[in-house]
């Protein structure tokens, strides 16, 4: 078995503070990663930052900095949420690393060479208040879709990558590779929307500004937004430098998660450079939906903004990571809003999980001093649920390998509700009012084993909250392969909640 995973997301803009949509990529790429590692996988797990073009160099100026200044400020509060949110990436990379700005160019000066770029006229619209140009199905009504005001018809020397040369060979890669985009909607929307109708050539690089990547050759020039962008996944790895050590291990790529809006540079721009590179293509890429408020984007202007930080501070980091990989079904867009972060909260977290585990080791300290007790004979209710948690590995892996993590968590859920039946069926109430001692043993004992196997298959989604479950079983180990696994006699330590029930109206 191919034992190497190479996960990515998309890098994103540094334009301004990133939201809790922003969050939702990046946490579901790490819950994977986790699980990943979990399974003996080499992962190999990047994020990073897009940070070249005019937006952002017109934000620099706004502020009186330059463009790197401006950046760097971002790129460092955007590494400390990425902390805060337990985010467990291996390489963060920056466009503007040097390492990066040469591939780029040696990228751009290959195709060149080989003749898959070529210089010509770019002709697109100009809106002069906002200095951007704009596509004709980009303008709103005729209108420039930042300001709508008129845009002016404009020409520019600009390059251009032959996408067209290679429309054919991409068209037959996708009716090949079925697995390449999932979900499969996004697929057809792919070939019916963007390909079938003709792939034109793409304009890629400008002279209209200069915080870019410098084309080597032509220095008005520079590389504009997706070789510069998506060349990011390989650059990472070193390819085309001295060092290629990473490149030849982990390229081609497992998995790139993206949002919906980036499918398509994912699926059309970045397969075409890489047959003109020669080089394999990822194995997947996934377009995940958007979180939105009340159907809209979350933004700063829609007055609907608040830092993740603030929730995170609120809530506990694994209450947010819970929420993004939980509530959105995955594939489609979902809505975000307090009162459901909340409801998810109380609900599966502290009604469900957080209950049954304090309730069992509560039930350990009252009825046996704390002391881990045997395992008796089994009957039949004890089995069913033995059977659960024994199956619970294979529903998850399961789960993961179609990229539904919201249907791995409820599998994990299941189990904790499970366990809270099985006290209410068992009673271990009764059964120490009628000094059945043998029986109390295995109720408890099953219950104490349940919250361990729980806590395992939560680890890459929430690892806080399977760290603490940990500590208070007093294990490390996690060998799971057979139920019976804690030591009677040991000590457990002290409970803890996990998940305080939030009594907020808002
Ligand atoms: N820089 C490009 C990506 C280049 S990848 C070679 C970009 N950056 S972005 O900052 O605008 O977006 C980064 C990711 O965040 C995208 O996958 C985008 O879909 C995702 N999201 C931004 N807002 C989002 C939501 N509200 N909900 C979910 N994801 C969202 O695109």
């Amino acid at each position: 078995m191919d034992k190497k995973y190479y996960i990515t997301t998309p890098i994103y803009y540094p334009s301004g503070t990133f939201h809790i949509g922003h969050c939702y990529t990046t946490v579901i790429a790490d819950a994977i990663a986790r699980y990943k590692r979990s399974k003996g996988y080499d992962v190999y797990f990047l994020t990073g930052t897009d940070e070249h073009g005019i937006k952002i160099q017109k934000k620099a100026e706004e502020k009186g900095v330059t463009p790197q200044e401006y950046v760097d400020a971002i790129v460092a509060d955007t590494k400390e949420l990425w902390e805060a949110l337990g985010i467990t990436y291996d390489k963060f990379i920056r466009t503007t690393d040097d390492y990066h700005v040469e591939t780029v160019q040696k990228i751009f000066k290959k195709l060149y060479d080989q003749g898959d770029i070529y210089k010509g006229e770019y002709k697109g619209k100009y809106c002069t208040p906002c200095e951007s140009f704009w596509t004709e199905s980009q303008l709103v009504d005729g209108k420039c879709p930042d300001c709508g005001r008129e845009v002016y018809e404009v020409t520019e020397e600009a390059y251009f990558f032959k996408l067209s040369k290679y429309q054919k060979r991409l068209e037959e890669y996708l009716e090949s590779h079925p697995e390449f985009i999932e979900p499969s909607s996004r697929k057809n929307e792919m070939i019916n929307n963007f390909i079938k109708p003709g792939l034109e050539d793409l304009c890629v690089s400008r002279t209209s500004f200069n915080w870019g990547v410098p084309v080597t050759f032509d220095e008005k020039h520079v590389v504009y937004v997706w070789i510069d962008a998506l060349s990011n996944y390989i650059s990472a790895l070193g390819y085309l430098s001295d060092d290629d050590t990473l490149f030849k291990k982990f390229w081609p790529a497992d998995l790139h998660i993206v949002g919906k809006e980036i499918v398509r540079f994912h699926t059309i721009i970045w397969p075409i450079m890489l047959m003109a590179l020669d080089l394999p293509l990822p194995k997947k890429v996934f377009g995940h939906g958007w979180l939105v408020i009340d159907g809209g984007k979350i933004s700063k202007s829609n007055g609907n903004y608040r830092d993740p930080r603030e929730y995170i501070n609120e809530y506990s980091v694994d209450a947010v990571r819970y929420f993004l990989l939980r509530e959105v079904p995955f594939g489609s867009d979902g809505n975000f809003t307090e009162e459901a972060l909340i409801a998810r909260t109380n609900g599966d977290l502290a009604n469900v999980l957080g209950n049954l585990v304090n309730r069992t080791i509560g039930m350990c300290k009252k009825y046996f001093d704390n002391v881990i007790p045997k395992q008796n004979e089994l009957n039949e209710i004890d089995n069913a649920l033995i059977d659960y948690a024994m199956e619970l590995p294979n529903i998850v892996e399961s789960n993961i390998d179609k990229l539904d993590i919201p249907a791995a968590l409820e599998a994990i859920i299941e189990l904790f509700r499970k366990c809270n039946k099985y006290i209410d069926e068992t009673m271990p109430w009764v059964l120490a009012k009628e000094e059945d001692k043998t029986r109390l043993e295995t109720v408890i004992y099953n219950l104490l084993a349940c919250a361990k196997h729980g806590a395992v298959a939560l680890k890459p989604f929430l690892p806080t909250t399977s760290e603490s479950i940990f500590e208070q079983l007093n294990i490390t180990d996690e060998n799971i392969s057979e139920f019976a696994t804690l030591e009677s006699g040991k000590t457990l330590n002290e409970a803890k909640p996990l998940f305080m029930r939030i009594d907020k109206t808002l």
